[in-house]
């Protein structure tokens, strides 16, 4: 078998990661995994099971031998199910980011969800978007690129995203929302968002999207 292409962007919430991913993957005939809808479904399946999300062994109680979390490919998209449900849109509300954050937080979270990420990049040309996976989950991928932009880009960015599906918030709220999820991404004690020492940074807050989609796939064909 050939050598599989895996290609690893990390950075804070809101940076475009998923948007510019995605477009990226398209235009070089990879798959796209985002992990954050991973930690997203174990944040919902918390909640819904009444957890305290920022207790950690609350948390830990809800990883049950029954839950199923699936990743799926439907018509090229990811799509994420819940014991069966999918929760593809639910995992988007701003409870469920709260929910993400705080649970990415436990140990026994990350090595719950680290192998599901191992196994879809070993068996795939994909691009992985995440906080951890040019450092931890994959410290071997070919191209590693660390996305970033300043909080009030973002927040922005995000805003409009989140109006656009339908779901009513105020700015204010998303750029709060983005500060504290930066501190507690960047705080944690196991695997905190940090830039690893070979990948190249790319600040989009003064470019497009497409002038962003152009940059990311420029770093990834210059490395392959
Ligand atoms: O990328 P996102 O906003 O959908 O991620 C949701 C949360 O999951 C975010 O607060 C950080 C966490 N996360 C993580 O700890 N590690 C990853 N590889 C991806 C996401």
């Amino acid at each position: 078998m050939n050598k599989v292409i895996n290609v690893a962007i990390d950075g804070p919430a809101g940076a475009g990661k998923s948007t510019i991913s995605k477009a990226a993957a398209a235009k070089l005939g990879y798959i796209y995994i985002d992990t954050g809808a991973l930690y997203r479904t174990v944040g919902l399946n918390a909640l819904r099971k009444g957890a305290d999300v920022k207790d950690a062994e609350s948390v830990v109680s809800t990883l049950t031998d029954d839950l199923k979390i699936e990743l799926k490919f439907i018509d090229g998209e990811q799509r994420m199910f819940l014991c069966g449900e999918d929760v593809s849109k639910e995992i988007r509300t701003p409870e469920a980011s709260m929910a993400a954050s705080a649970v990415s937080a436990v140990p026994e979270v990350r090595k719950y969800l680290f192998d599901l990420q191992k196994n879809l990049a070993a068996s795939n040309n994909c691009i992985m978007d995440g906080r951890d996976i040019g450092t931890v989950v994959l410290p071997d991928a070919d191209v590693k690129i660390f996305l970033t932009a300043s909080p009030e880009a973002r927040a922005k960015r995000r805003h409009l995203e989140l109006t656009e599906k339908g779901i009513e918030t105020k700015y204010d709220d998303v750029l709060a929302d983005m500060i504290e999820r930066d501190y507690n991404d960047s705080h944690r004690a196991i695997a905190p968002l940090k830039k690893a020492d070979d990948a190249v940074l790319a600040d989009t807050s003064d470019i497009n999207l497409e002038e962003s989609i152009e940059l990311i796939i420029s770093i990834i064909e210059g490395k392959i």
